[in-house]
């Protein structure tokens, strides 16, 4: 079996740590990149999953809406690894509002981070990708960029960018065996949604979905490995729920 070496944006959060322990109980070398100014909280995460796969886990600092800042993050990641082949780009956040009470930094920010953010990450390692000739991406996306969700017209227009961003971007690599896939979570038990949303409104959702539950993060990490094994080598462009059919509900 060929090295894998993955990056996994907001790797230190809820979902993102999910598909780190996945990668690591399964043979990858994992850098988790977090957000600078949570430099303490990624120290005390690198320590917790260190244990048993030391020389295999890695942190690395950089903000996903920052062009340059990605630049001198994927400079440190080479400095110490030959090829990054595969690449999850699962850094994200909301801020929720109706249109007429967002203001323009929260629809800046949001679209920086959850789209802008899987350009400026993915250019830095697109081209190893094309001249390996191996390469798996994960555009983690959501529901929400699939149906829309009221008071969230920023986070769903971001989302639903990210799955043209993979459309696009599988047609262009496909020759190179590298494949783009996105993946659309429902709700998640993450501090996302269970730790900001308001405990009556995310019940009120969660009894829509025909599971009639939120999912586990593992639920979401296993169908992150599954795609990025080698023998998922002809699905592309594809947008995976894993949503305990809520989006068939609606
Ligand atoms: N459908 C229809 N009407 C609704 C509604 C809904 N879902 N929710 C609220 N309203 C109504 C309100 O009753 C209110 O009516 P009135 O003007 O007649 O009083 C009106 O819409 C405006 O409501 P608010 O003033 O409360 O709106 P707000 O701008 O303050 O925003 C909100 C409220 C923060 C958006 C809140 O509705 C909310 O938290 N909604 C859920 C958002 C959500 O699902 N976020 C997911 C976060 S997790 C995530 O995104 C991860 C993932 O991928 C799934």
């Amino acid at each position: 079996m060929r090295k894998r070496t993955a990056l996994v944006t907001g790797g230190v959060g809820g979902i993102g740590s999910a598909i780190c322990k996945d990668f690591l109980e399964n043979g990858y070398t994992v850098i988790a990149n977090y957000y600078p100014a949570e430099e303490k909280h990624a120290q005390e995460w690198l320590k917790k999953h260190q244990s048993g796969h030391e020389g295999r886990v890695f942190i690395v600092p950089g903000d996903v809406a920052d062009f340059d800042s990605c630049v001198k993050m994927a400079e440190i990641i080479k400095k110490d690894h030959d090829f990054v082949d595969t690449l999850i780009n699962c850094a994200g956040v909301t801020r929720d509002k109706t249109l007429r009470k967002m203001e323009p930094d929260m629809w800046n920010l949001v679209i920086n981070i959850d789209l802008t953010g899987v350009y400026n990450v993915t250019k830095q390692f697109i081209d190893g990708m094309h001249d390996n000739e191996f390469g798996r991406i994960i555009n983690i996306s959501s529901v929400n960029g699939q149906k829309g969700q009221f008071g969230q017209t920023n986070y769903s227009a971001a989302k639903a960018g990210v799955h043209g961003f993979t459309m696009a971007l599988a047609q262009e690599m496909s020759r190179k065996n590298v494949t783009v896939n996105t993946i659309s979570p429902g709700y998640v038990e993450t501090d996302m949604t269970v730790g900001q949303m308001n405990a009556e409104i995310l019940d009120k959702i969660v009894g829509h979905v025909p599971m009639g539950r939120m999912a586990r993060p593992e639920e979401v990490s296993y169908a992150v490995l599954a795609l990025c094994d080698e023998r998922a080598s002809y699905i592309s462009g594809t947008n995976l729920g894993v949503n305990g059919g809520f989006f068939m509900s609606f």
